[in-house]
């Protein structure tokens, strides 16, 4: 409780035009937004590092023999992204609703696109990472899906910082 009373005593003064309530919904918003990107980083950060770091050893130095504990962050934080990624979607189109307005219909459209990529996204770094024959198969491929996931990447992350000019 005290800490609770430090911490909004500082909200109060920040030098902040239009503050917003320091309250357990913006807490949860604030938490959401940082689990996202941080699970954005890890899932692009990892196949940045493969594509660039390891595999242009040969497609044995990927994983350096550790193929399943990337597998499984890889779906740990696909599993975060999903989650959060509802969470603040559902958040943002409430509070513009309470503002009394509707997210652009560009917004939707482009919401959408970037709900697919992140399927694709998510598909490619688990069967890359998978134990399964169709896992063998893309990974007899390592370098094109690689690029492709890393296109891919980007493409979210452009409509995300798009996004977020829209509200
Ligand atoms: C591979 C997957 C994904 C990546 C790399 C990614 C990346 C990002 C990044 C970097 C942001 C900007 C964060 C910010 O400005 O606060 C963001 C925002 C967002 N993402 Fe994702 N994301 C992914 C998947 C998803 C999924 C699956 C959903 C929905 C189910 C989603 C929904 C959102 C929403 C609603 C926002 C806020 C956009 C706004 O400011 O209007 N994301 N994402």
């Amino acid at each position: 409780m005290d800490v609770y009373l430090a911490i909004s005593t500082v909200w109060a003064h920040l030098p902040l035009a239009d503050a917003p309530v320091l309250d357990a919904s913006y807490v949860a918003q604030v938490f959401s937004r940082a689990l996202h990107i941080l699970a954005a980083i890890i899932l692009l950060g990892g196949l940045f590092y493969i594509r660039t770091v390891l595999a242009p050893a040969g497609d044995q130095a990927c994983f350096a023999g550790r193929r399943a504990i990337w597998a499984r962050w890889a779906g740990i934080a696909s599993g975060l992204l999903l989650v959060t990624g509802i969470y603040n979607f559902l958040t943002i189109n409430n509070q513009v609703k309470a503002d009394g307005n509707t997210l652009e219909r560009a917004y939707h459209m482009m919401f959408g696109v970037k709900f697919l990529l992140a399927l694709l996204l998510m598909f490619l770094a688990a069967v890359l990472a998978g134990k399964t024959d169709l896992a063998e198969r893309f990974r007899s491929q390592m370098g094109k899906w690689l690029n492709i996931s890393w296109v891919v990447g980007l493409a979210i992350v452009i409509i995300a910082a798009l996004l977020r000019t829209l509200h």
